[in-house]
């Protein structure tokens, strides 16, 4: 890059947005994981959707926007482990309707908690959630290579088990925008044509995941031998 470059400057993204496919929506926030949410929980209210907040941490003191929440009255429950022990995540989304959406945001420890809950078929419900450190994936097996065809580039290639689809783009010149190449921001996000992708993003909801319509290529790879990209 030099002086006089042209460069291609997009508004900011954001992959945690709110918009409630129910009319109840459940957030759970664990402690500064309560920032996104805020904004959130305003919406909600001024939408007259049916929500409610627990809000967790380990002592009110270190809790931040109490404050701010309190003229939502009894909508609102403050739950700090110091004063009412750790919470049963599994307890407070069992208690919700079937059809209520949960928005959750916080340590990774809630963030797992929260997941596997809304997974299990008995209390599953539709979630989102935001990272800021890529999860934990388990994979079968060790990494195989498959191909990749970058269909728009017209440029087909193999990536092999040691390289990310993104490194071999860069390889062989095709361009995809990234940032964090470590599955959490969502700028990579490419479109697929074919293939079946194994993702290990920590963005898509398992919604998207399943639907196998785009694919971070910063760390996912493929399940099938030969991928189709849409760059
Ligand atoms: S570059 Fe951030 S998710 Fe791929």
């Amino acid at each position: 890059m030099t002086e006089g470059s042209r460069v291609v400057v997009s508004g900011p993204r954001n992959h945690f947005p709110f918009d409630p496919a129910e009319d109840a929506v459940l957030f759970i926030a664990g402690g500064i994981g309560i920032t996104p949410l805020l904004p959130m929980i305003a919406c909600a209210d001024e939408r007259g959707v049916d929500w409610q907040l627990v809000y967790l941490g380990r002592s009110r003191t270190g809790m931040a926007y109490t404050d701010a929440l309190a003229k939502y009255g009894d909508r609102v429950r403050i739950r700090p482990d110091d004063e009412y022990g750790i919470s049963d995540v599994a307890a407070l989304i069992r208690d919700t309707d079937p059809g209520t959406e949960v928005y959750t945001c916080g340590p990774e420890s809630l963030l797992c908690a929260v997941e596997s809950v809304c997974a299990a078929p008995e209390t599953r419900r539709s979630l989102k959630l935001e990272r800021f450190v890529p999860k934990v994936i388990d994979t079968d097996g060790p990494d195989r290579e498959f191909e990749v065809e970058f269909a728009q580039s017209g440029v087909t290639a193999i990536v092999p088990a040691d390289r990310s689809i993104l490194q071999v783009a860069e390889d062989v010149g095709v361009d995809i925008i990234s940032s964090c190449s470590e599955g959490t921001c969502g700028t990579c996000e490419t479109p697929v044509l074919d293939g079946t992708p194994e993702h290990r993003d920590s963005v898509l909801t398992t919604e998207e995941q399943e639907s196998g319509t785009t694919i971070m290529p910063c760390v996912s790879r493929c399940r099938s031998a030969r991928l189709v990209l849409d760059v």
